[in-house]
């Protein structure tokens, strides 16, 4: 049965339940966030204008301004690249000088260069919408289903792939892989898709190659789950400066709003950043609860998780999570993630009382298991 790419964490919540299914973190945005957010809405009469908060975001990670476009969300900026890969002619394959309706000689019009992706591969497990924004457009990746534990092997990577796109940490598996194994993967000629929306959970983001510059290295960043965003939209794409500007170019005119703009300047100051750093590591305590609490039920948990949500296979998975919404809790299926199957969930890390609960109705739940 082909599995849906476009089911998300979200529509497993509802009312009454306590989520486990979402990889937002709770309680936010802090209180000095929102007071930000209010503040801005007292710009929203004017279109607006992301270049201090493009200059912004691209210094945070020692960049150009011209290699880092602000997206509505890293969900933005999967179908934008998307577009622009499989739109022949694109901007950004044209000589320098080439002027729309120009009538230079040489640089009178851009080649039509048809597709300039031909094998797309995406490694999964991985979040979804990357490969559904591909289809979206008409490509039809060919996956790399990674062996559990689902580490990164390089050599699974077909050698004429010309776009690979990959997470890191991935969601659901919460699986870093090393930088230097995906790095490993750029050559001229390929795009190198790294989705970090959730580097951030890992204190100082060793694996980030978000401040590296590789041929065809494209690196899309989130703000909305560490700092309970998902409901502004705002994250962002670093990579070549021609490919950023094709990507702006598909990008909806004042598609970022000023609010957006605002949280992406203020989720890259060093007080942010020094808050961020402090909550990966008070996280990763939690997690290893949440982990120790699963193993001690027999449930198998991707080893090294290093992500704000953990990666599980136990049996009855699918019955376990009917029964766990029963009593009041939210998991995520992960059979809908290509590689993963009936047997596996993704559950959110939280505050140890929640984890407690949590175990305790799993427990609860195994035990009602019909024979
Ligand atoms: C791995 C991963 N990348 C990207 C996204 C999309 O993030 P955003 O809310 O910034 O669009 C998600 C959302 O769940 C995700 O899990």
């Amino acid at each position: 049965m082909p599995v849906d790419l476009r089911h998300h964490g979200d529509s497993e919540i509802g009312p009454g339940l306590v989520d486990l299914a979402v990889n937002v973190r709770q309680g936010m945005p802090p209180t000095w966030l929102r007071e930000l957010l209010a503040t801005s809405l007292s710009d929203i009469s004017a279109y607006p204008n992301a270049d201090r908060a493009t200059r912004i975001v691209a210094g945070h990670h020692g960049r150009d301004p011209e290699e880092v476009l602000l997206t509505v969300g890293a969900a933005e900026a999967f179908t934008l690249l998307a577009r622009v890969l499989a739109t022949p002619g694109r901007a950004w394959s044209e000589p320098a000088g080439y002027e729309p309706g120009g009538s230079g000689s040489a640089l009178a019009a851009p080649s039509p260069a048809g597709l300039p992706v031909s094998r797309p591969v995406v490694v999964h497990p991985q979040f979804t919408e990357p490969e559904a924004a591909l289809r979206a457009v008409g490509f039809v990746p060919d996956r790399v289903l990674l062996p559990d534990p689902f580490v990164l092997d390089a050599s699974l990577v077909p050698d004429d792939a010309d776009l690979v796109m990959i997470g890191n940490p991935t969601n659901p598996t919460s699986v870093l892989h090393p930088a230097a194994t995906i790095a490993s993967l750029a050559r001229e000629g390929r795009y190198l898709v790294v989705d970090e929306a959730f580097a951030d959970c890992v204190p100082g983001e060793p694996e980030s190659l978000a401040s590296v510059r590789l041929p065809g290295l494209v690196v899309i960043r989130s703000l909305t789950k560490t700092w309970g965003l998902a409901g502004l939209r705002i994250g962002y794409v670093i990579g070549p400066p021609e490919l950023v500007a094709a990507m702006r170019e598909a990008q909806p005119l004042w598609a970022v709003s000023t609010p957006a703009l605002a949280a992406a300047e203020a989720c890259v100051s060093p007080r942010a950043q020094a808050e961020a750093f402090r909550w990966a590591g008070e996280m990763a305590d939690r997690r290893r609860v949440l982990v120790d609490g699963l193993t001690a039920l027999g449930a198998y948990v991707v080893p090294e998780a290093q992500g704000s949500f953990v990666c599980v296979r136990l049996p009855h998975a699918l019955q376990l999570r009917t029964l766990l919404r029963e009593r009041g809790f939210a998991v995520r299926r992960a059979d809908t993630f290509p590689g993963l199957g009936p047997e596996w969930l993704r559950v959110a890390v939280r505050d140890d009382e929640t984890t407690a609960a949590f175990l305790a109705a799993l427990k609860e739940a195994r035990d009602d298991l019909p024979a």
